[in-house]
Parts: C-alpha cells; sequence; structure tokens
C-alpha cells in the first residue's frame, strides 16, 4: 500500500487503496434536518423536490456541512426518487411519513415509465454539481449519488417505505421476467444519470442499496450484484477514473462477493458488519467505509468515542473512510458530530 503522496482529495486517494492517516472523512445524510441552517432552507419550499431541482438552493444544502465540519467530501442534495419521478411516477413527501409514490404494480404500470424527459428532468441536479464544485475547496472531493435499482424498485413498487419489501420480492418471485425490465430500465437511467453528475463535475459516485439486505443470496445476486456490476461498466467505460462506493445496506457476508464482482472501488459497511471481518475479507479487495451506528452518534458520550477509535484502529491499516454505517440522525447534536469529526482528524479515534 502506497501513504499519502500527492495532493488529491484525501477521499479519493482512499478509494484508490492508499493508505491515507488520518482517515478521510464524511457522513451519510450530512446535509439535513439535523442542522438548522437546512430547516431554514426547507421551510421556505414546501415541496421536497422542489428543493432537489432548485440548483442556487440544493448547492447551498450541500455546502451547509462544509462550513462547518472539516469533512473530506460534500455529497450533492438530491434524492434516490428523483429518478422515478423523472419516469413520471408521481414521488411526494409526506412530513412525518417519508416518501409517498403511485405504485408500479404491473406490467401495464411498467409500460407508461417514461424515459423520454429524464434528462431534461434531471438536468437542474448536474447544475447544481455544478455550482457545488466551483464553490468546493480542490481538497474536497465532490460525491454524486443514485438509488441501487432493487431499492429504487422497492418504493416504485411498494408505492413508499415499507417494511419487508414484500409486494416488490413477490413480483420478483413470482414473475422475474417483467420484474427484469423495471430492473434493466432502472440500470440505463441511473447509469446516464451517474454519467450526467460526473460530466457536471462529480468526482465520486455512491450507489446507495438501502434495501439489499432483504434478499436471499440468489436473489442478492440477481438484483443487487448484477444491476451494479451493469451500472459501473457503464459508468467506467466512460469515466475510467471515476471511483464508486457501493453500500449493499444489511447483506452480511454477502458483501465478498459484492466486493468481488461489481467491480465498485468501495463497499460502505453498515453497522451490524463486524470489524475483522470487514478487514479480513473485504479490505483486501477494495477500499471501505463506514460504519458508526448513527444512533452511537447521536447519543454521544464515552461508549461513542471509544467505538469511534475502534473503528479507526481496526480499519487504518489498510484503504479506509471514516462513516456512519447509516444516514446521520435528525436529532444528533451538532456538538457531537464537531466532536467525531475532530476525533478522526486529530488521530485521538
Ligand atoms: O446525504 C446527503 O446529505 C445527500 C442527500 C440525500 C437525501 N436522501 C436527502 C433527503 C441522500 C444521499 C439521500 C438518499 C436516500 N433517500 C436513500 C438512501 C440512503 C438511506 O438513507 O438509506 C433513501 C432510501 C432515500 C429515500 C428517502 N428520502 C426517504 C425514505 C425519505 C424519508 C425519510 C427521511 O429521512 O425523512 C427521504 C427524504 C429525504 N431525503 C430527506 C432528506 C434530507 C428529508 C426530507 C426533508 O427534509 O423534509
Amino acid at each position: 500500500m502506497l501513504s499519502v503522496s500527492s495532493s488529491q482529495a484525501h477521499l479519493l486517494q482512499a478509494l484508490k487503496g492508499q493508505v491515507v492517516n488520518p482517515p478521510p472523512i464524511w457522513l451519510m445524510r450530512q446535509a439535513g434536518r439535523y442542522l438548522p441552517e437546512y430547516r431554514e432552507v426547507r421551510k421556505r419550499v414546501p415541496r421536497f423536490l422542489d428543493l432537489c431541482f432548485n440548483p442556487a438552493l440544493a448547492a447551498e444544502v450541500t455546502i451547509q456541512p462544509l462550513r462547518r465540519f472539516d469533512l473530506d467530501a460534500a455529497i450533492i442534495f438530491s434524492d434516490i426518487l428523483v429518478v422515478p419521478h423523472a419516469l413520471g411516477q408521481r414521488v411526494e413527501f409526506i412530513e412525518g411519513e417519508g416518501p409517498r409514490l403511485d405504485s408500479v404494480a404491473t406490467t401495464a404500470d411498467l409500460a407508461k415509465l417514461d424515459r423520454t424527459k429524464v434528462p431534461s428532468v434531471l438536468s437542474p441536479v448536474y447544475e447544481a454539481i455544478e455550482r457545488v464544485r466551483a464553490d468546493l475547496a480542490s481538497h474536497v472531493a465532490l460525491i454524486g449519488f443514485c438509488g441501487a435499482p432493487w431499492t429504487v424498485a422497492t418504493y416504485m413498487v411498494g408505492g413508499g417505505s415499507s417494511k419487508d419489501h414484500a409486494q416488490t420480492r413477490l413480483w420478483a418471485y413470482r414473475d422475474p421476467a417483467s420484474f427484469q425490465r423495471l430492473i434493466d430500465l432502472l440500470v440505463d437511467v441511473s447509469a446516464e444519470y451517474l454519467l450526467g453528475q460526473v460530466g457536471a463535475g462529480a468526482n465520486a459516485l455512491q450507489i446507495f442499496d438501502s434495501w439489499a439486505g432483504s434478499l436471499p443470496e440468489d436473489e442478492f445476486a440477481r438484483w443487487c450484484i448484477a444491476p451494479a456490476k451493469a451500472i459501473i461498466q457503464r459508468v467506467k467505460a466512460q469515466a475510467p477514473h471515476i471511483p464508486v462506493i457501493g453500500f449493499p445496506r444489511g447483506c452480511g457476508a454477502l458483501a465478498e462477493n459484492y466486493a468481488k464482482t461489481t467491480g465498485v472501488d468501495a463497499v460502505s459497511c453498515d453497522t451490524s458488519m463486524e470489524l475483522a471481518w470487514i478487514r479480513d475479507r473485504l479490505q483486501n479487495l477494495v477500499a471501505v467505509q463506514g460504519n458508526l451506528d448513527p444512533l452511537l452518534l447521536l447519543a454521544g458520550g464515552r461508549h461513542f468515542e471509544e467505538r469511534a477509535h475502534g473503528i479507526v484502529s481496526a480499519l487504518k491499516s489498510g484503504p479506509f473512510i471514516f462513516n456512519l454505517g447509516h444516514g446521520i440522525q435528525p436529532e444528533t447534536p451538532i456538538a457531537h458530530v464537531e466532536r467525531l469529526v475532530h476525533l478522526v482528524k486529530t488521530g485521538e479515534a
């Protein structure tokens, strides 16, 4: 392993397999409701998607956490559900409840999805990326993202958040050929979307497969690994230098196969993954990112500091990016985030 040698952003060095000390840090969902300045902007925009598609405001909220914390990356402010919205599905975000969509439940619904407007609907995201990249210091990487086809499909088919994704799994079991058409469409549109983000200035990409953990191994291979591999092949064919992070949340030991076969440069590890296993089975294949419990960050205190330290000591000898195991919680005290960044950056963690 190489140690830090170039002036490239630390996040990108780690994603290329280098050992960076202290490790780079960013936090999933780092822009959001735990920040009063986010809530202030959010108040002015009644509909959440209008914030995602307003380039000036989306750029502003993307940069907000960087003004407060010494983070190594910004992640563009958007949502994984902009893709179904761009395909013409009705997507709404209900306060206190979450996303609500008109369910795609039949092959007739599938036929109604229309990709012709996708580029124009998503273009404000590209404009927001251009603005953010122009504003960010060069040592801060800008991450673009999309939802993985499986996870996006759970919202499209289930009509919103669901506990066990039963409707989507049942469709995939009963009629895999038609479900494959939905996944293929999402692969196509997501690959184009990621390439659009790279064209606008994203330096790295993350694919969020938040519900990968609801599938058994054969279906995980078909609906999580294969689509990620197809997206990454498409992205790398046109942008070979752009690293891709995969987040197959909740998939346990299946993450090893994911790391071996998808072509990801890094695996983002969820809270439940054992540190020694991550080090021995994943970090020899790809860079790793993670995996502090967002609720432990919210709780703070000695246990939180010890765990942050435990994560860094277990993973710092290989390519590693400090992050949470899932998105930051809205109730998280800002002082705890400051403390975490301090601990990681000073090497105290
Ligand atoms: O990380 C960042 O700071 C960038 C922004 C970002 C958002 N959503 C903004 C958002 C990112 C990367 C996402 C990803 C996302 N969106 C995922 C994958 C990551 C994960 O958490 O598992 C998923 C599953 C979604 C879908 C989604 N969006 C849900 C289920 C909800 C409602 C639950 C919630 O957290 O409120 C959203 C809304 C959403 N997306 C908010 C934000 C800041 C809150 C809405 C608001 O401000 O009113």
